[in-house]
């Protein structure tokens, strides 16, 4: 806990995903303490991304066709302006992301190699390591960190609540063994990942089920668009949780689903096996409600060529008993992203003054209803690189004491993943919503950390409710239509509490 007192005042980034490690690295030499739940760099979705980094970088490109494809994704509901700067970001990101030690793959000539993936209507997904993008990234990141000496790491530590005086940020409670300690600080940045881990089905880190939201909620910051989470449509159907991940780039390659009695379900809609995710993830839930399985078919599209171009992928099925070049991978869709968020404007500044919220936890409005394949990672670091300019201009606040006390218990999102996954999931209703909030409620009200995923569950069910029609990621079976007009949400827990 000395080592705790000695660092209030700095800039707190949470989080050591692409988000997280972008910001610091950016605000170096500027000393930053980086709090992570683990070791640095685990249990990141970050390093479990196998797609990579959307960038219209091909001859055949631009900003404007990735941004067109952005907003059709996003079903109306993307913020324009948001979507095309971040995505006029995107050649700037990846050289950024060269600088700082990360190597893509480049063919023989030297030039990127660019991967399609479902809903975009040109190459242009810069990858490394093939289908271990993610994973490559990250580890360049953590090897630049170590090497970075204003950044302090302090690991297995978790935050538990942000401090508030005035409306501003004034310091976190983090927990570090035993210990519940103070940090001083005006400047705190989240980069704490999704909420998969709310439910059973899910390709993130279980332990990931939105805390930052929660702590972010429960300091009063404005919430986004809570109600759109996104099914990605192929996790890889076995008893693991949480469920491997089988890239949509594996589909850009050809790969078809069938279903158990060899049907081609995906041949009569739009776009085929490369239609938004929204749309492929409801085909398959489609198929699985009538008591049929789906697979993925990939032994025509890639024969040979599977162990090499996606060596991750090949792998995790070969731990599942597959062998994807002689056998269909069983699939099923699986909580992926999280569009919603902590509202927040280009630079990652949250309505809460000294709260930044970077990467998935954020919403910038990007994603919309439906985020594009790719899209996040290119968030996440351009997210990082833009806050870390306005966290530089906002001064450090004074140091104040730290008080020291026993710890309590971490909060466990277990206890809610049944109800989350039967009512929350890729289809809702009414009945089903109100049933969520009526035994959510009681929960969120005790606040405190403990209540962190049932505040989190409360929101998505309230935002959910709010939204009486489907779009993107929000299907309704009793609201199918979309409403002529597409608008974004924002509220409060306050607001969230007095709805439910
Ligand atoms: C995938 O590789 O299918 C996932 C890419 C993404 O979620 O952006």
């Amino acid at each position: 806990t000395e080592r705790l007192d000695a660092f209030s005042g700095q800039v707190v980034v949470v989080g050591s995903g692409l988000a997280g490690l972008m910001t610091a690295l950016t605000l170096a030499p500027q000393p930053v303490v980086l709090v992570t739940r683990g070791a640095i760099g685990a249990q990141t979705s970050s390093a479990w991304a196998q797609g990579g980094i959307a960038a219209s970088l091909g001859d055949d490109d631009s900003a404007h066709l990735h941004l067109s494809d952005t907003l059709a994704a996003g079903d109306g509901l993307c913020d324009a302006q948001a979507a095309s700067e971040i995505i006029a970001d995107g050649p700037a990101v990846i050289t950024a992301l060269e600088r700082a030690g990360v190597s893509f793959d480049r063919d023989g000539a030297g030039r990127l190699v660019l991967g399609l993936e479902a809903a975009h209507s040109r190459r242009r997904i810069v990858h490394a390591s093939g289908d271990g993008s993610g994973a490559a990234i990250i580890a360049a990141l953590l090897a630049a960190v170590a090497k970075t000496p204003s950044i302090t790491v302090l690991d297995a530590t978790e935050v538990r609540s942000l401090l508030t005086h005035d409306g501003s940020i004034s310091g976190l409670t983090v927990s570090r063994g035993a210990q519940l300690a103070t940090l001083v600080t005006n400047r705190v940045v989240l980069a704490t990942g999704g909420i998969g881990g709310l439910y059973d089905a899910s390709t993130n880190p279980m332990c990931n089920f939105g805390q930052g939201l929660a702590m972010a909620a429960r300091a009063g910051a404005s919430l986004a668009d809570m109600e759109f989470v996104q099914f990605h449509p192929t996790g890889l159907d076995s008893a693991r949780a949480p469920l491997a991940l089988v890239s949509e780039a594996v589909r850009g390659e050809g790969a078809i689903l069938v279903n158990d009695r060899g049907e081609r379900f995906m041949s009569g809609i739009d776009g085929e096996e490369l239609a938004p995710r929204d749309v492929v993830a409801r085909a398959i839930s489609a198929e699985l409600s009538q008591g049929r399985r789906v697979f993925l078919d990939a032994r025509c599209a890639l024969r040979g060529r599977f162990a090499s171009r996606f060596p991750t992928i090949h792998a995790l099925c070969r731990e599942a008993g597959i062998d994807p070049t002689s056998d269909v991978i069983p699939v099923r869709p699986a909580v992926h992203y999280h569009m919603g968020g902590v509202a927040t404007d280009l630079t990652g500044r949250s309505s809460v003054a000294g709260l930044w919220v970077v990467g998935e936890a954020a919403s910038t409005g990007l994603h919309g209803a439906n985020r594009l394949a790719s899209n996040s990672l290119l968030e996440a670091a351009a997210l990082g690189l833009r806050a870390a300019g306005g966290i530089s201009a906002t001064s450090a606040g004074p140091v104040r004491s730290v008080r020291r006390v026993p710890s309590v218990p971490a909060p466990d999102a277990s206890a809610v993943r049944a109800l989350v996954s039967r009512h929350l999931g890729v289809l809702r209703n009414a009945g089903a919503l109100q049933g969520a909030v009526a035994t959510l409620l009681p929960v969120a009200e005790n606040g405190g950390p403990a209540a962190d995923p049932a505040i989190v569950a409360l929101t998505i069910a309230v935002f959910a409710m709010l939204r009486k029609e489907s779009r993107g990621a929000h299907a309704r079976t009793d609201f199918p239509l979309k409403l002529a007009v597409a608008e974004r949400r924002f509220m409060t827990l306050v607001d969230v509490l007095n709805v439910a």
